[in-house]
């Protein structure tokens, strides 16, 4: 298990999957808890923390990243971090301010830039900046605050330095993962709906992808596609690298 990027090995070890409480999260648990990884999940909430055991967990923080020293305390002795945060239902989508899209994402990148991370994979959003296109604009006009706080976060981590990963899928759904991936990239791109079960497939293999280093990469499943995909990528995901069979159905 090799993974892109210039940290302290070339051989992970430990990963984080900050948000592992929420929807996406989960499902990123469901792919790494097979593998050999060592992972730790977060959430606020220490009634949490049985359930993310329960699910997969080898190490529970419970952690809030508006305090840039608990995004330390998570990050540390992680070689790759997956970042799956999301503001519960709120009117700061519409309005912004203090997000964690924004605050919190921000604290977990500069936490990961101290502490020798080889590879940083933030789930964003089809909508966010040069994707907006694939949005609806009632969408986009209910969403705006995220949607500029996701916009933020993203520009600080390619400004960062450290090796990444950005996927912005479309509308997610609970649905089983497909396997039917569609990929753009340049923000135009695709547009549409996917299961979060594929979008933690996608994320879960980026670090193992070379050819995913330092790329914004719009994902809808091909099923749930909105409008004519253009600027598709051709990339070989290292899906074997932790053990997805798209093939099989999830555990
Ligand atoms: N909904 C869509 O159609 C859609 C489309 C594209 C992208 N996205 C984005 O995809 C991401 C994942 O969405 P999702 O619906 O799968 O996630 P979700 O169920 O909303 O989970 C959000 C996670 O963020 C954590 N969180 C929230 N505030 C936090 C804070 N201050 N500190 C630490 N953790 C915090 C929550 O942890 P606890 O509550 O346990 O503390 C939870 O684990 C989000 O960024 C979302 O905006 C959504």
């Amino acid at each position: 298990m090799t993974a892109i990027g210039s940290g302290r090995s070339d051989s992970p070890n430990r990963v984080l999957i900050a948000g592992a409480s929420g929807a996406t999260g989960t499902e990123l648990l469901s792919v790494l808890r097979p593998t050999d990884l060592t992972v730790r999940a977060t959430t606020r909430s220490y009634a949490t923390v049985d359930t993310l055991e329960r699910h997969g967990a080898d190490e529970v923080v419970v952690a809030d990243f508006f305090e840039p020293h608990d995004a330390v305390a998570a990050v540390k002795d992680c070689d790759i971090v997956y970042c799956a945060v999301g503001t519960p239902p709120s009117y700061r989508h519409v309005t912004g301010g203090k997000l964690v899209d924004r605050t919190g994402v921000m604290n977990l990148v500069t936490a990961a830039l101290a502490s020798d991370v080889s590879h940083f994979v933030f789930e964003s959003a089809i909508g966010v900046g040069s994707s907006k296109c694939g949005l609806s604009l009632p969408a986009r006009l209910l969403i705006r605050g995220s949607l500029k706080a996701k916009q933020d976060a993203e520009s600080a981590l390619r400004r960062s330095g450290l090796s990444y990963t950005i996927v912005r899928p479309g509308t997610l759904t609970d649905a089983p993962p497909r396997g039917d991936l569609v990929v753009g990239e340049g923000g135009h791109s695709v547009s549409g709906s996917i299961p979060r079960a594929d979008v933690a497939r996608l994320m879960a293999a980026a670090p193992f992808t070379p050819a995913a280093r330092n790329r914004t990469l719009e994902a809808v499943s091909r099923d749930g596609l909105s409008e004519t995909p253009r600027n598709l990528v051709d990339i070989d995901w290292a899906f074997d690298q932790v053990d997805v069979d798209l093939e099989q159905p999830r555990a």
